[in-house]
C-alpha cells in the first residue's frame, strides 16, 4: 500500500493483516510501550475539519511508534490568506515529511492529494465519502469482542446517506463475511443502497432483535440542509436508540458509536454509558491501534512484517 484512501480499495486479506497488526499491538504491548517503526519519519495531521478522536488518536499512534507528528489547523494557517490545499500541501511535504493524514470536507480530496504528492495520504475523513480508519477501528472492534466477523448480522442506524463512516463500515464489514442492514429515515438511506448491496428497513423495531452489532450513527446536521427530517425530537422518537428500543437487543449484541455522540438524539445516554455493552470507549482505544497499523504498514511493511513475525509465533500470542 502507498496510500490508505478509502476502504472501498482494501482487499480481505489487506484488512485481515491491519487487524492483525492491530490484535498484536493490543496484546503484546504494555501500557505505554512503544515501538520504533516510525523512528526517523515524520507524520503530518492536515485537518481542515475539526476533530477529537482522529487526530489525537493519530498523534498518539505516532508517538507510540517512536516518529514525529506534525499538526496543521487550517483555523490558524494561511488557508486563512486563501492558500488552496494543495498548494497548502505541496508546501508541508517540501519540509520533508513521510507521510500526510488528511481530513477535509470535499469528498475526494485525499485522492487528489495522493496524484499530486510524492508522499504517502491517509483519508482521515473525506466530506460524505469515506473515513477508512474508523471502518477499520469497528471491524477491529467488533472482532475483538465477537470474535470472528463472517456471519455476523450488522444493523447500522441513523443518518446513512451523509455518513462516511457508514460507508467504510459497509465495504470492510462486507468484505469480511458480515450481513449488513442499513435503516433510518428514507431521507436519510443514500441513493446507492442497493449498488452498496445491503438490506434496508425504516423502523429499528424490524430488526433489532435480529442483529449482533448496531451501529448508532450521529446526525449530521453540519452536512444537512435542513429538509431531510421534521425534527430532531421526532427523529429520536422513532429512530433513536432508545433504552427500551436496546432492550430488543440479543443478551450479547454490542452497539457501536463513531462519535461525537449526540446524547437523547440518536442514542439515549443511558444507552451510550451501558458498558460492556456499549463499546463505543473500547471503539476510541482501538483507534490508536489501527491507526499504527496503518501507519507502520504505509511507512515501514517490512519492519512491522518482521515484527509480526516475530511477535505472532512465540508462545505469547494471543
Ligand atoms: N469518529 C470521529 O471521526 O471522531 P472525530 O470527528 O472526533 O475525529
Amino acid at each position: 500500500m502507498n496510500h490508505f484512501l478509502a476502504a472501498a480499495d482494501l482487499t480481505e486479506a489487506e484488512i485481515r493483516h491491519l487487524l492483525r497488526a492491530s490484535h498484536l499491538f493490543l496484546n503484546r504491548l504494555k501500557p505505554g510501550q512503544t515501538l520504533p517503526l516510525l523512528k526517523g519519519k515524520t507524520v503530518v495531521n492536515l485537518f481542515f475539519e475539526n476533530s477529537t478522536r482522529t487526530r489525537t488518536s493519530f498523534e498518539l499512534a505516532v508517538r507510540r511508534l517512536e516518529g514525529s507528528t506534525l499538526s496543521f489547523a487550517s483555523s490558524t494557517s494561511s488557508v486563512q490568506k486563501g492558500e488552496t490545499l494543495i498548494d497548502t500541501a505541496k508546501n508541508l511535504q517540501a519540509m520533508g515529511p513521510h507521510c500526510i493524514v488528511v481530513r477535509h470536507s470535499s469528498a475526494g480530496s485525499p485522492v487528489t492529494l495522493s496524484r499530486v504528492l510524492n508522499l504517502s495520504i491517509v483519508n482521515a475523513g473525506d466530506g460524505f465519502h469515506e473515513h477508512p480508519t474508523q471502518g477499520l477501528l469497528d471491524a477491529f472492534t467488533i472482532q475483538e469482542k465477537l470474535g470472528d466477523i463472517r456471519g455476523k448480522k450488522i444493523l447500522i442506524l441513523g443518518d446513512i446517506a451523509h455518513s462516511r463512516v457508514a460507508r467504510s463500515n459497509i465495504h470492510i464489514l462486507k468484505k469480511l463475511g458480515a450481513s449488513i442492514t442499513v435503516c433510518g429515515p428514507p431521507s436519510l438511506l443514500p441513493p446507492q443502497s442497493k449498488s452498496l448491496e445491503v438490506d434496508f428497513c425504516y423502523r429499528p423495531e424490524q430488526a433489532l432483535s435480529e442483529v449482533d452489532v448496531v451501529i448508532a450513527l450521529r446526525i449530521q446536521m453540519e452536512r444537512q440542509n435542513g429538509m431531510q427530517i421534521p425534527s430532531l425530537s421526532e427523529y429520536a422518537k422513532i429512530w433513536g436508540l432508545t433504552k427500551s428500543r436496546a432492550q430488543l437487543l440479543k443478551k450479547n449484541a454490542i452497539i457501536l458509536h463513531p462519535g461525537p455522540v449526540n446524547r437523547g438524539i440518536e442514542i439515549d445516554p443511558e444507552v451510550a454509558d451501558d458498558e460492556p455493552r456499549s463499546v463505543i470507549l473500547d471503539q476510541v482505544h482501538n483507534g490508536v491501534l489501527v491507526r499504527m497499523a496503518v501507519l507502520a504498514e504505509l511507512c515501514n511493511p517490512e519492519g512491522l512484517a518482521q515484527w509480526m513475525a516475530k511477535e505472532g509465533t512465540s508462545s505469547h500470542a494471543h
